[in-house]
């Protein structure tokens, strides 16, 4: 639940991407937001309050004359204790009102009343997002401190292919998280590695881990809400990088020492969360092994570098983190590499209590002492992570 508590005002706008406000409404609720439904005339054309009033849960507002308001207030009321709106779709007639100051429906007059942040994610037809009026109401409202979400370029309801798309919901949702999330690393440069490393054997077959790539993920996605630069050396896994992460693809420890290395001395951070494999095969054939070529083939191995301690012996590298997932004494451990690698802060695991899964147990260990953090969803204890490194580095 990253949303937990926020109030948050969704205004919907006249545009074909309205439909997927309603989906929007159902994902900020599932992260713990109050949401509250405004539309304009024009978006009721493309789906009815009803449904917006299903999902939220609550009145949808339409009228700034609604008699529901006693004091017929709305537009005060509605916006009053929110912590921000998030107008979506943001279609390029509301950005030009907004944009102009003009109040003359429900919706742009809460925008021109509010106290709290705007976040708009505009939706439009790729001419109307070029045209030089677009141009200039848009330079207005990032003048105006409005944060825009989007757009993206692609496919569009007219048939066109360009920019102006709306951003899926789930990558507003992403946006509106990393919006409530202090600052703390601000300006910084973040260096990332995650996942399991694939060690090859011939051209079809290896040794790799169990690592998921999840932690390092999650730490990735914390450290650019936190407002870093985030470049994310990731081994093989299953899904898709986190928004705004430069993710760079590798498979073998080779790989991800050869891409961490070209980028290190540039990174104020490093967080080494990959399972990297501490040995190669020396051996690895260049065609497939054959059971017929007789006897068991004998595989050969070589050790990796060790990238962590690599970037960590660096004349003036970042500050550098490593994480050691243990099966058992994971205080002694987990100091013991730290030590080893000459190296800050380490994050300890017990592999039983995370690898793998969704949830974990983390023990921070730096020169201070011990850190034990409550057991949590991955996605918290990187950002507890991510505010530790702040506070250690300085920047929070
Ligand atoms: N690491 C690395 N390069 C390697 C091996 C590990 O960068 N070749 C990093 C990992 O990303 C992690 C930390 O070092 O941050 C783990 O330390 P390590 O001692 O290598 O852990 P294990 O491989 O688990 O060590 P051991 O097998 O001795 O427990």
């Amino acid at each position: 639940m990253e949303l937990q508590g926020k109030r948050i005002v969704l205004g919907v706008t006249g545009g074909i991407a309205a439909y997927k406000a309603a989906e929007l409404v159902r994902l900020l609720g599932r992260q713990g937001a109050d949401v509250q439904v405004a539309m304009t005339a024009a978006a009721t054309h493309f789906v009815t309050p009803t449904t917006f009033q299903a999902l939220s849960g609550k009145p949808v507002f339409t009228d700034q004359w609604d008699a529901r308001m006693p004091n017929a207030m709305a537009h005060i009321d509605l916006s009053r204790q929110a912590d921000c709106i998030v107008v979506a779709p943001a279609s390029a007639d509301f950005l030009a009102r907004v944009a102009n100051g003009l109040a003359d429906d429900l919706l742009t007059t809460m925008v021109l009343a509010r106290d709290c942040p705007l976040l708009a994610a505009p939706a439009m037809n790729r001419q109307m997002w070029e045209s030089q009026a677009t141009r200039r109401n848009m330079a207005q409202l990032a003048a105006d401190g409005v944060h825009l979400l989007g757009p993206a370029s692609g496919e569009q309801a007219c048939g066109e292919v360009g920019a102006g798309r709306m951003l899926e919901p789930e990558e507003i949702l992403e946006e509106v998280i990393a919006f409530f999330t202090p600052k703390v690393l601000a300006g910084r440069k973040v260096l990332v590695t995650a996942g399991p490393t694939f060690e090859a054997i011939d051209p079809v077959r290896g040794i790799t881990n169990l690592s998921s790539g999840r932690m390092g993920y999650a730490v990735a996605r914390a450290a650019r809400h936190a407002g870093a630069a985030v470049t994310l050396v990731s081994g093989p896994v299953g899904f898709g990088p986190p928004q705004g992460v430069d993710r760079i693809d590798v498979k073998s420890a080779l790989e991800m020492h050869a891409a961490v290395m070209a980028r290190a001395v540039e990174a104020d951070i490093f967080v080494a969360v990959a399972a990297v494999a501490d040995y190669r095969v020396a051996n690895a054939a260049e065609h497939k092994l054959k059971k017929d070529a007789g006897g068991v083939p004998p595989i050969e191995l070589v050790e990796n570098p060790d990238i962590l301690a690599e970037v960590a012996a660096l004349k003036d590298g970042p500050f550098c983190v490593g994480f050691a997932a243990e099966s058992r004494n994971l205080e002694e451990y987990a100091q013991a590499k730290r030590r080893r690698k000459n190296i800050p802060l380490i994050a300890g695991n017990l592999i039983q209590d995370g690898f793998g899964g969704d949830d974990n147990r983390l023990v921070l260990f730096d020169d201070n002492g011990t850190h034990p953090l409550t057991p949590a969803p991955k996605s918290v204890l990187a950002r507890q992570l991510v505010e530790h490194i702040a506070h250690l580095t300085g920047a929070a």
